[in-house]
């Protein structure tokens, strides 16, 4: 390990970094979509109070657990279960490890769509058309050359370090992300047929609320999209000073990605009602189209669509969502090359790149076998990994960590009943809460 560990400068910069990583395709083609098939204005109540019941103290206490050590994810794990087995600590880092190389091997790919789309608008304007059609089409070509390119963008930044990468470039990209962002909610709303969809988004059904399958998918949408379960929020938690105030770094994190989830619905929802006005089919077995179908066939014909403004409007949403997944695949990355750097003293060049190429062979796996690999490995990684660390982080707080409730120990000694209270509720209501949500997603395999 390097002398001193590299760190965040500032709060603010911690606060972009880590909502940058939260920030990210999940937030922008997985909520608005679940909110308008679930009952619009009801979905997101829903989810806002998952997000409150155990979406922000999962967050808290994977942040908490890593800044508490000052280590990488597996190190602090191996730390904090030391008084039972830090052993079996290391595993579960492990097993995070693994979560994450995982999880970049299909956020890659996807992230690499992206950016081609965001590309195609360049070459039309240089009067390149074919070039622009091939970018758009799917291919296994296509995924060939933007997949790599993906990986090596953020190994790039990676490779820089914590203030002078991931920092610095956090610092750049999100503000610009909230100005694209911004800007195309403005142009979409004045659309005919945006009002309609704004109504279906913000109108609340509850009816449809009912539903315990609801609850279920909010709550997987709250942790994926808060970044919980793969170790990249304990890595940044280390990165800042061990006396800082983690409740309000995790607050902050939540409300930005959370206004940025609804945001993105008042971009989302109207454009899908103003492509139906266009004549777009936007309805499958009468639920608005979600996913792919939604980003990579509704959008592009709609920009088409519009005549020479659809071209910038393009290049405009396609910026935004390659930015938006390239500060989630830095923080995703940062995990296994911390590991790296601090437990096996690699210095961090060679560490990004033997990340990298593990990643870069973990997804081209994918894309050899995307009909059987892809929905596999995101079905794996969002339904277990991710709520099964999630469990594990509440088990280690409450229970494994110097084989008691450190935290409520922490209140006592400092006097702080407030405290007390929440590391109580940390102790036995999430990990209740979590596991019947987990039992339920088992049941309804
Ligand atoms: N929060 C990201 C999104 O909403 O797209 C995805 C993600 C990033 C999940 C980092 C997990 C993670 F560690």
């Amino acid at each position: 390990m390097g002398l001193t560990r590299d760190t965040f400068q500032s709060r603010i910069g911690f606060i972009l970094a880590a909502a940058g990583s939260a920030i990210g395709l999940g937030n922008i083609w997985g909520f608005p979509t679940q909110a308008a098939n679930n009952g619009g204005g009801a979905f997101v109540f829903v989810y806002l109070i998952m997000t409150l019941l155990v979406g922000l103290p999962a967050l808290y206490t994977e942040m908490y657990i890593g800044n508490r050590h000052q280590k990488n994810s597996v190190e602090s794990l191996a730390e904090a279960c030391s008084g039972f087995s830090s052993q079996f600590g290391r595993w579960a880092g492990l097993f995070g490890l693994l979560g994450s190389i995982l999880l970049l091997s299909f956020y890659m790919i996807v992230a690499g769509w992206m950016l081609s789309h965001a590309l195609a608008p360049l070459f039309t304007f240089i009067g390149m058309t074919d070039t622009a059609h091939w970018l758009l089409q799917s291919s296994f070509e296509r995924d060939l050359l933007f997949t790599p390119f993906f990986i090596l963008l953020t190994g790039l930044i990676i490779r820089q370090g914590v203030q002078k990468g991931i920092e610095r470039w956090s610092s750049r990209l999100m503000p610009l992300l909230f100005i694209l962002l911004i800007c195309l909610i403005a142009y979409i709303l004045q659309q005919p047929g945006a009002e309609e969809g704004l109504k279906v988004y913000l109108t609340p059904n509850f009816d449809k609320v009912q539903d315990p399958k609801l609850i279920i998918s909010a709550m997987g949408q709250a942790f994926f999209s808060l970044s919980i379960g793969i170790g990249g929020m304990m890595v940044y938690g280390s990165y800042m000073p061990k006396d800082i105030n983690i409740g309000r770094l995790a607050l902050s994190v939540t409300a930005l990605d959370t206004f940025i989830a609804f945001a993105a619905g008042l971009l989302i929802i109207p454009t899908l009602y103003v492509a139906q006005q266009l004549g777009q089919q936007v309805f499958v077995n009468g639920e608005l189209m979600g996913g792919p179908g939604l980003i990579f066939s509704i959008l592009p014909t709609l920009f088409e669509s519009m005549g020479d403004i659809g071209q910038y409007v393009a290049l405009t949403f396609f910026a935004f969502m390659s930015l938006a997944a390239l500060t989630s695949t830095m923080s995703i990355t940062e995990v296994p090359v911390a590991f790296l750097v601090e437990d096996k003293n690699l210095p961090r060049n060679q560490a990004t790149t033997l990340v990298s190429l593990v990643v870069l062979a973990a997804s081209l796996t994918l894309v050899f076998n995307f009909d059987t690999l892809f929905g596999a490995v995101i079905t794996w990684v969002n339904t277990f990994q991710l709520p099964i660390m999630g469990l594990f982080y509440f088990l280690v707080i409450g229970w494994i960590w110097k084989r008691g409730n450190q935290l409520a120990d922490h209140a006592y000694v400092d006097a702080k009943p407030a405290l007390r209270l929440w590391a109580n509720y940390l102790r036995y209501v999430c990990p209740i809460l979590l596991s019947l949500v987990f039992i339920s997603v088992v049941l309804a395999l």
